[in-house]
């Protein structure tokens, strides 16, 4: 839908804000472009609808070249939304949202038809609100009237410059709601700029990450959040919204630290006080160094109790361990291929660190899911 072939933008004093941008937004697509101040997003977006001219290059909307269209014409078939919304405050709600219709020359009856059914769309009953000048509503809903202007003559594509800055957060997180509640029944065409990383995960399609005039990634929030093209888009993301695969994981990470253990020469008698105090019914046998040597379960012990002279280890059993250094997908493999509850995490001495059991895994399955 629209189509940026290598476009870049020189300003006077020799500032490339805009580097050979190539970005193709299709028809029905939220496109968000974020990046730190200064990077070119505003810029990007104002070439659009031809309120800057580029330096070199191509846009294309629909399949023309943008430089071949009137520039109020152009302007006409595309929304544009910006912070500080710029309603006219000496019209009233639906004056305001009605000028593009009203300058396409719609008859009123259409112009009416259509403010009440915007108004609709973001619950402020028209009756109550299309009368009302700009200074009679609240920050969040002059902003809603600015999307609903931008939306009034259906364009093809609409451009918001982080048109939820200036709101608080419970306001911004509702008009991000309704954006996209929006643009998926209207299947409209959106390229928003903000500097906001939750505001991008939360609505885009495909998330364009700038710097310095230059496209860094341009990928679906997921893709990024899952495999971040370099340190910078990393560090922008933030570390503790990165989603790591599991095969980066590691067993130290998901295993409980305090294994219920026991010496091998203890007495079955011995081993049964130590699991009716931990309540559990398996013990890790270990020797004196604490490396591990097997595992008794409470099936083994009340079968051999009469034995006196026998102790834990003559009737331990082996069990798979892996290291605490392995990745979780090791442990997983194990429990599954050999049908059992727990694995022992050991060092490469064979150090008893930690048990991996089935809600351990169960636990980093729902954390990376
Ligand atoms: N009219 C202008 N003349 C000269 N330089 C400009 C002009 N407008 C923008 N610039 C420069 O171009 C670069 C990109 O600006 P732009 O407004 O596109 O950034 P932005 O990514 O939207 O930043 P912000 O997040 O602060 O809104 C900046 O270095 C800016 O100083
Ligand atoms: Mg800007």
């Amino acid at each position: 839908m629209v189509i940026f072939e290598e476009v870049t933008k020189i300003y006077p004093g020799n500032v490339k804000a805009v580097d050979s941008l190539c970005l193709k937004v299709k028809r029905g697509e939220l496109v968000v472009l974020i990046g730190p101040s200064g990077c070119g997003k505003t810029t990007t977006l104002k070439m659009v609808n031809r309120l800057i001219e580029p330096s070199s290059g191509k846009i294309f909307l629909a399949g023309t070249d943008t430089d071949e269209l009137d520039a109020v014409e152009l302007r006409r078939r595309i929304g544009y939304v910006i912070q500080n919304i710029g309603l006219f405050p000496h019209k009233t709600v639906a004056s305001n949202i009605a000028v593009v219709p009203r300058l396409k020359k719609w008859s009123p009856k259409d112009v009416d038809k259509r403010v009440d059914e915007l108004l609709g769309m973001v619950g402020m009953e028209p009756k109550l609100y299309r009368n009302r000048f700009p200074n009679e509503l609240s920050g969040g809903q002059q902003q809603r009237i600015g999307v609903l202007r931008a939306l009034a003559a259906e364009p093809e594509v609409m451009l918001m410059d982080e048109p939820f800055g200036a709101l608080d957060p419970i306001t911004r997180d509702q008009l991000q709601d309704e954006l996209k509640r929006l643009q998926q029944r209207l299947h409209k065409t959106i390229i928003f700029v903000t500097h906001d990383m939750d505001e991008a995960l939360k609505i885009a399609d495909k998330i364009v990450i700038m710097k310095d005039g230059l496209i860094l990634q341009a990928a679906s929030p997921e893709e990024i959040l899952q495999q971040p093209a370099n340190d910078f888009v990393r560090h922008f993301i933030g570390e503790d919204r990165l989603i790591r695969r599991p095969e980066q994981v590691l067993v130290s990470e998901v295993m409980l630290k305090k294994p219920v253990k026991i010496e091998y020469y203890k007495g079955l008698r011995q081993g049964l006080v130590r699991m009716r105090e931990e309540s559990v019914d398996s013990l890790l046998i270990v020797d004196n160094d604490d490396i591990f040597l097997g595992v008794v379960d409470v099936r083994d012990i009340q079968a051999n109790l009469n034995n006196k002279r026998k102790t834990l280890q003559d009737i331990m059993h082996e069990r798979p361990t892996v290291n605490e250094n392995d990745n979780v997908k090791a442990v997983v493999k194990l429990m599954v291929g050999n049908g059992i509850r727990f694995v022992p995490a050991v060092d490469e001495k064979g150090h008893l660190k930690g048990i991996v059991t089935r809600s351990c895994v169960v636990n980093f399955i729902l954390d990376y899911m």
